[in-house]
């Protein structure tokens, strides 16, 4: 599989500071990859040392096998960047703007126009054409931002913070994009602080004080965070003379004597349900119900950063 970003050991520091410590990121061709972590945790700097816009203290960068620092030009030609503070022309119109950037990606005359006009149609933007960006609203200046991230077709589209400040109709619709932009063949780095859109990644690295603490699909990152899947069962009696020796760990226990709720951790609960039943209902207690307890990317996200 061929990697679209391979970041080595990357460090920066600001004087004597160290915002990105040693961060190593694989991310394969084709793939929706979140780049997570709180306020101040590295993101938009490493995202900076990618694209060639800030040089590393150390480390290097490969961008679709190209090396950053040597190859700068090469590389912004074949990436689309949408910044976390917008850095459209506020004082150029949107149609303006628009132009602009497709004269600085190379794009000539009737291409430039079409590709423009094509853009305009997906974002909303043809009747805001003659619009100051400055004026746009939130949401506008968003639109306008990602369709000039893709006026020049690149093969890996890095946005940083697309959604923050933006309502759920539109958060919804630039998600879409992003899928739509995978299937064809669009890798996007992409960071966030809404945990319900990084669920949407294919893989998520998670950042804090300059390294990635976590790496892995949401499901692997949950895991890791908790030690395993979490259960829930609700049983006649008290079951717990019954799990005696039996390995699964557990982690709350409810009991009223006639019923009890038991949150167990496992390695797999879609595997391990069945089994921990029959064993139960073997050892003489009655299950009433058991299924698997969903946790959320956030639960995970504040016990990888902070701990609890
Ligand atoms: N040019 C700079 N000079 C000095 N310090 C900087 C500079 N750029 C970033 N920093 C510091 O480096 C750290 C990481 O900043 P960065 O912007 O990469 O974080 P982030 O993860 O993107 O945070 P956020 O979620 O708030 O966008 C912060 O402590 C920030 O103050
Ligand atoms: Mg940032």
């Amino acid at each position: 599989m061929a990697l679209a970003i391979e970041a080595v050991n990357l460090v920066k520091e600001f004087g004597g500071f160290r915002a990105v410590d040693g961060v190593n990121l694989r991310v394969e061709e084709g793939v929706i990859f979140g780049l997570l972590g709180p306020n101040g945790a590295g993101k938009s700097t490493t995202i900076r040392m990618i694209l060639g816009l800030l040089k590393p203290t150390s480390g290097y960068v490969r961008v679709f096998g190209i090396d950053v620092e040597r190859n700068r030009r090469e590389v912004l030609r074949i990436t689309g960047y949408m910044p976390q503070h917008f850095s459209l022309y506020e004082d150029l119109t949107v149609e303006e703007n628009m132009r602009l950037y497709a004269s600085l990606f190379g794009l000539k005359g009737g291409e430039a126009e079409e590709r423009i006009r094509e853009l305009m149609d997906e974002f909303v933007l043809w009747e805001f054409r003659n619009r100051l960006a400055g004026k746009l609203s939130g949401g506008m200046k968003q639109r306008l931002a990602l369709a000039v991230a893709l006026l020049h077709r690149p093969k890996l589209l890095v946005v940083d913070e697309p959604t923050a400040g933006v309502d759920p109709p539109l958060r919804r619709y630039f998600w879409e994009k992003f899928r739509e932009l995978k299937r064809r063949g669009v890798t996007i780095l992409v960071t966030t602080h809404y945990m319900d859109e990084a669920e949407n990644c294919d893989r998520i690295a998670l950042m804090s004080r300059g390294r990635v603490a976590a790496e892995g699909t949401p499901l692997q990152i949950k895991r890791l965070a908790f030690g395993g899947d979490l259960v829930e069962l609700v049983v006649e009696g008290d079951p717990r003379p019954a799990l005696d020796g039996y390995g699964a760990r557990l982690v709350e226990f409810e009991g009223d004597g006639s019923y009890s709720r038991i949150r167990l951790l496992v390695p797999d609960a879609s595997e391990a349900l069945v089994p921990l039943t029959k064993m139960l209902e073997q050892r003489g207690v009655k299950v009433v119900r058991a299924y698997p307890l969903p946790v959320s990317l956030e639960d995970a996200f504040i016990r990888l950063t902070t701990g609890r």
